[in-house]
């Protein structure tokens, strides 16, 4: 029906880490160029916790779109932009908020969890409430069907399923339904009618989900029907209903467990980061300073890897000769820390240089940033306008 889009987006938390590229921003590039992305800066959703302190949202903007580029994003083949700057999906949340219950927003997880961990903020706000049916208008605007996120965002994309279901249930009746998709069935050609309805029927009297997925498959291959007539057969296969909007599946980030300078994760709340584009000093400090096997206190005393964060390094950056050099000298202490830390170093610093390379274009001319930003955010309009359009005028805002 729709092409099969992949959409993600992140608030903008100022310069991003080795945990964001390794974690997330690797398996974007991957997917660029696999399906047609959309990656956007949620500035909006910063608001909903950071109201009182819009200052840095501008700026935090702007260098995590270069950190994006850095690790390869590339705008030839994604669309990148900036939620505020498509403001169809501030209608959209609008005209959803309308039928969202309260219950299922006081219902996800992160809202009380939120609410509790930063205590020094107020969020019994509306907007904070309206956090994950933003999220929903920011997915099911551009109609996508895999998010990519992390474990803790699943309970969002649940909700944002149940949120389109609802709203396809509500606004996708039309009078003289049945009689609309029996003659889009016809328009298929007999031969894909047949097929059509054969699925139709295993998947309403034997549930078989893989029938449906055929069946989409078969509607996105047809070339003679109409955009409301695939709507149509699209709810057809599974009930009385249009259907509008489109259910999202997540598409699980595994965990890449980049662990941060203490051996905790890495996160911008533990301060133990290293940013994408830290200087070189900087980072050589940070490495050298790292917390090592308190056991050993003088290059003699034996160690153990296990229970030290460089190893955790080395298993990332180093290859199986250096492993098991590390693992044999740290063991029978054969090396100083210092020197075990030196390949790590050399390894940070080496996977960085490509991305400094990329990124020092848009250093150097800020306002190459700022246009990829507008042509993306123009191409995702011209998207989100479609959907808008059907949205309004099943709403009867036609
Ligand atoms: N809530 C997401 C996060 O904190 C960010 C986000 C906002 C998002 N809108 C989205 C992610 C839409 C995926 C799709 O990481
Ligand atoms: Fe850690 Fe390496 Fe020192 Fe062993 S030798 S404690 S692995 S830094």
């Amino acid at each position: 029906m729709f092409p099969e889009r992949v959409l993600s987006g992140m608030r903008p938390t100022g310069a991003l880490h080795l945990g964001h590229y390794h974690g997330v921003l690797k398996n974007w590039v991957r997917l660029q160029s696999e399906y047609p992305c959309l990656f956007f800066v949620a500035d909006w959703h910063a608001l909903t916790t950071h109201y009182d302190d819009p200052s840095i949202i501008e700026s935090s903007t702007h260098e995590m779109v270069i950190d994006w580029l850095a690790a390869g994003l590339d705008p030839a083949q994604a669309t990148i932009f900036v939620q505020s700057q498509v403001i169809e999906h501030a209608e959209l949340f609008l005209l959803l908020a309308m039928s969202a219950p309260l219950g299922w927003l006081e219902r996800v997880p992160t809202y009380k969890e939120q609410i509790e961990k930063l205590k020094e903020k107020d969020l019994s706000t509306y907007g904070f409430l309206g956090y994950p049916l933003l999220q929903a208008a920011d997915i099911l605007i551009y109609r996508a069907e895999h998010v990519p996120v992390g474990e803790d965002q699943v309970p969002h994309l649940e909700m944002t399923r149940e949120i389109a279901r609802r709203f396809n249930y509500l606004y996708g009746r039309e009078k003289g339904f049945e009689e609309k998709a029996q003659e889009a069935v016809k328009k298929l050609g007999s031969k894909m009618a047949k097929q059509y309805l054969e699925l139709r029927n295993r998947f309403q009297e034997q549930g078989e989900e893989e029938a449906i997925e055929q069946a989409h498959a078969l509607l996105d291959e047809s070339k003679n029907l109409t955009h409301v007539d695939r709507e149509r057969l699209f709810g057809y296969l599974e009930g009385s209903r249009k259907i509008i909007l489109v259910e999202p599946q997540a598409l699980l980030t595994k965990d890449s467990r980049m662990p941060g300078l203490d051996g905790q994760k890495m996160s911008k709340s533990y301060g133990n980061t290293i940013a994408m584009r830290e200087d070189a000093d900087s980072i050589t400090k940070k490495i050298r300073t790292m917390p090592t096997d308190p056991a050993r206190v003088r290059k003699t005393d034996a160690g153990d890897p296990e229970k030290c964060p460089v190893w955790a390094f080395h298993q990332i950056y180093s290859d199986a000769p250096t492993c098991a050099w590390v693992q044999d000298s740290c063991k029978n202490a054969k090396i100083g820390c210092l020197e075990c830390k030196q390949p790590v170093i050399e390894s940070v610093l080496r996977e960085q240089q490509p991305l400094l390379e990329r990124a020092q274009t848009y250093v150097d001319d800020p306002t190459l940033v700022r246009s990829i930003i507008a042509d993306g955010s123009d191409k995702a309009r011209k998207m989100a306008q479609e959907t808008m359009r059907d949205v309004r005028e099943v709403m009867g805002l036609g």
